[in-house]
């Protein structure tokens, strides 16, 4: 298993160029399912994520080609040969659970393994299954799979969540599309992405209105065709680096980079000290003069502040003037990067969903392990601006939502190097 060593100190200076978004790309994928014409994804991010979800559409019978260094998914299922994802691979990735409104509605059947939890949370699939059903889906839950069936086809209905959630709208907002009738999705997730998805099944031919508000229309027609689409850029990568340069100094560019995409985390960053400035290229962030100062956080679906962006930011609120209270409304279990910044001499007191974090002078580096994906680049980011050296272990979490986080960081400054384990 790879480790990553940091080294503190520095300014970072430079660009840094953000990829298509993970979570995106984790949708449209499966997308491909609705139609047997080809579709093309372009500006896809190249992370270990999109090989399990290759992996999985071709045990499906899914052609999938990746060109120019993987940056064009070329993908076509005009040979659907087989409708059960197994287990041992939909264990190594949650949003394999995507495939199964796309397959029940093109086919009328598909067995997909029920994911299994995450180490951050439980993470049920209920509000998927629910939303099928509100389509008119027979779901019988067996041995740890999901045996779905809609013998006459998918009809069109009213699907209510009772809480948002951004893969169950995805699931339903793809299966609507080929449903008979009119379906509307009330509190709908508003996340980039799902607007990215129906922009992408609008280019295949589907009828959708509302993506990007809580409430999601859709018209089913009889088939779908190909398209060409690209994929949005990846907010919380995007979030990412710009915290980068709050933590050591300096100043980066994220290319690519929207206010729009990261409206709340801007409003954050603004009330801790740090500038946001939108320029032809993307978006340029300094630390204003001094250290930064504490701020609370709250996790909330989009467009609040991301659950995807906590953890990364409460590693930067260690060093932060004062004290900062975090709440993490989204997950029940995503405050493992605690412990790890506490071993770095961060004062962090944790209580169920509520971190209270002291600022500190200075964090010091230390072995400290990764065990989550955002956890991971938090550590890193920590690691850039503590005294002495950092060793980030098992960061093959980090290479499922980070591409070539090393070299990115690097090129700006960063005394950061990837050993081979
Ligand atoms: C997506 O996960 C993202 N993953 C997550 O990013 C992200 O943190 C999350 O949305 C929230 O923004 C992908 O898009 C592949 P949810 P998802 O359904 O769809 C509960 C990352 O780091 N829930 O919006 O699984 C659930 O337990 C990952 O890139 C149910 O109770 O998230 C959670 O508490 C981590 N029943 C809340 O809803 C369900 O059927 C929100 O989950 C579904 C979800």
């Amino acid at each position: 298993m790879d480790s990553i060593i940091v080294k503190g100190g520095g300014e970072l200076r430079g660009e840094i160029p953000i990829a298509g978004a993970k979570n995106a790309c984790l949708t449209l994928m499966p997308a491909t399912l609705l139609s047997d014409e080809p579709l093309t994804l372009t500006n896809a991010p190249r992370l270990s994520d999109i090989a399990t979800m290759t992996a999985l559409l071709r045990s499906l019978g899914a052609e999938v080609s990746s060109l120019q260094d993987g940056q064009v998914l070329v993908m076509s299922s005009h040979n659907l040969n087989n409708h059960t994802a197994d287990y041992d691979i939909v264990r190594k990735m949650r949003a394999s659970i995507l495939v199964l409104g796309p397959m029940l509605a093109r086919d009328g059947h598909a067995v997909v393994s029920l994911p299994g939890g995450c180490a951050i949370g439980a993470r049920p699939v209920d509000l998927h299954l629910r939303g099928l059903e509100a389509l008119g889906a027979d779901l019988e839950l067996r041995d740890g799979y999901v045996h779905a069936k809609a013998p006459g086809g998918l009809k069109g209905g009213t699907v209510d969540f009772p809480l948002v959630s951004v893969g169950a709208t995805e699931n339903v907002l793809m299966a609507a599309t080929l449903a008979k009738g009119t379906t509307t999705i009330n509190n709908a997730a508003r996340e980039p992405e799902i607007v990215d998805l129906a922009r992408c099944l609008r280019r295949m031919g589907a009828q959708i209105e509302g993506e990007g508000t809580s409430t999601i229309t859709i018209q089913g027609v009889e088939k779908l065709h190909g398209a060409t689409h690209p994929v949005v850029t990846d907010r919380i990568e995007l979030g990412t680096y710009m915290l980068a340069p709050a933590f050591c100094g300096g100043e980066v560019t994220c290319l690519g980079g929207r206010i729009d995409l990261v409206g709340a985390f801007c409003e954050k960053l603004d009330e801790a000290g740090i500038s946001v400035t939108e320029t032809p290229r993307g978006l340029t962030v300094a630390r204003k003069n001094g250290r930064i100062k504490a701020v609370n956080v709250t996790t909330e679906p989009f467009p609040g502040f991301p659950t995807d962006l906590q953890a990364q930011m409460m590693a930067l609120l260690c060093t932060a003037e004062g004290t900062s209270v975090l709440e993490e409304k989204i997950f029940e279990n995503r405050f493992m990067h605690a412990p790890e910044l506490i071993r770095m001499g961060a004062d962090i007191e944790v209580h169920g969903g509520t971190a209270k974090v002291k600022g500190v002078e200075r964090l010091k580096g230390a072995p400290v392990m990764a065990t989550d994906l955002r956890a991971s680049v938090s550590l890193i980011l920590a690691g850039m601006a503590a005294e002495g050296e950092t060793m980030v272990s098992r960061v093959y979490h980090l290479d499922r939502g980070y591409e070539r986080v090393e070299e990115k960081l690097g090129a700006c400054g960063a005394r950061i190097e990837r050993v081979r384990g």
